[in-house]
């Protein structure tokens, strides 16, 4: 699907998820940048032990082999990274009302368009290698996605009425993701706090969230996003608080 001499590719037709594919070409000692491809994946996997819908041609499936300079603790940034890169390679292609919620969806007219799932194997306190798993749907169907998610998911397709190249999207976020990747490992966090508060959508956004092993729903307002990954929020009391994984629903 892609060309491109500087990085490795890998092209399958189908596959259990290519996150796992990549998981196994990290151990397997394969080079930074490895990208795996497909068409189908019978397994897709999302955040929080979600499936991922992934038909066949119907959306962009890939994982990227990172070997970046990083502390462990400094992972997620590569998650929020990406999710920037997601975002300008998107809107290069001139699609607005796109929005990042936090911490790994790309959403399309507040539905959800794409995901981020990020794994790493790290060795004591350094990263090993992470895998960056990026799904978007580009032509999936309400039939694909099912009764469950159909009101909550979303297709580029569903969304502009027109029909999408997923090689076009692709050659536009793929360089963008990287590009990403590259300036946090070699200029720190900091920029790209600045950068997601200001371009993300999510700022002074009130949210619904229950904190991990907690059943009781929460609601506040978004501060923003601090230089360890976590999202800022103030609660409806006045307290603040930072989530580090917590799933947020947008209320406003
Ligand atoms: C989420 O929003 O929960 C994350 C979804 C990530 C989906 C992508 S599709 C390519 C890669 N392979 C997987 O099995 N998952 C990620």
């Amino acid at each position: 699907m892609v060309e491109n001499k500087k990085v490795k590719i890998i092209n399958l037709k189908t596959t259990p998820s290519t996150n796992l594919e990549a998981t196994q070409c990290g151990h397997a000692g394969e080079p930074h940048g490895t990208l795996i491809l497909a068409e189908e994946q019978s397994s897709g996997r999302g955040r929080l032990g979600r499936a991922w819908v992934s038909p066949p041609g119907k959306g962009l499936y890939f994982s990227i082999l990172l070997r970046p300079k990083i502390k462990a603790e400094n992972s997620p940034m590569i998650t929020l990274a990406a999710g920037l890169g997601v975002l300008q390679g998107l809107e290069n292609l001139q699609i607005p009302s796109l929005l990042l919620k936090w911490p790994n969806d790309i959403l399309l007219n507040r539905k959800k368009l794409g995901g981020i799932l990020t794994e790493m194997v790290a060795k004591s306190d350094q990263v090993d290698f992470i895998v960056l798993g990026i799904g978007i749907n580009v032509t999936t169907t309400p039939e694909d996605f099912g009764r469950e998610l159909s009101s909550l998911a979303t297709s580029l397709t569903l969304e502009t009425h027109q029909a999408w190249d997923r090689q076009e999207i692709l050659n536009q976020i793929l360089p963008t993701i990287l590009a990403e990747i590259d300036l946090l490992v070699n200029s720190g966090p900091m920029q790209l706090v600045e950068r997601w508060n200001r371009t993300s959508g999510m700022l002074g956004k009130k949210i619904r969230f229950h904190f991990l092993n907690e059943k009781e729903e929460k609601e506040g307002k978004v501060l923003g996003l601090e230089g360890d990954g976590k999202l800022s929020v103030e609660l409806m009391n006045g307290e603040i608080v930072g989530l580090i994984a917590e799933d947020v629903t947008l209320c406003s």
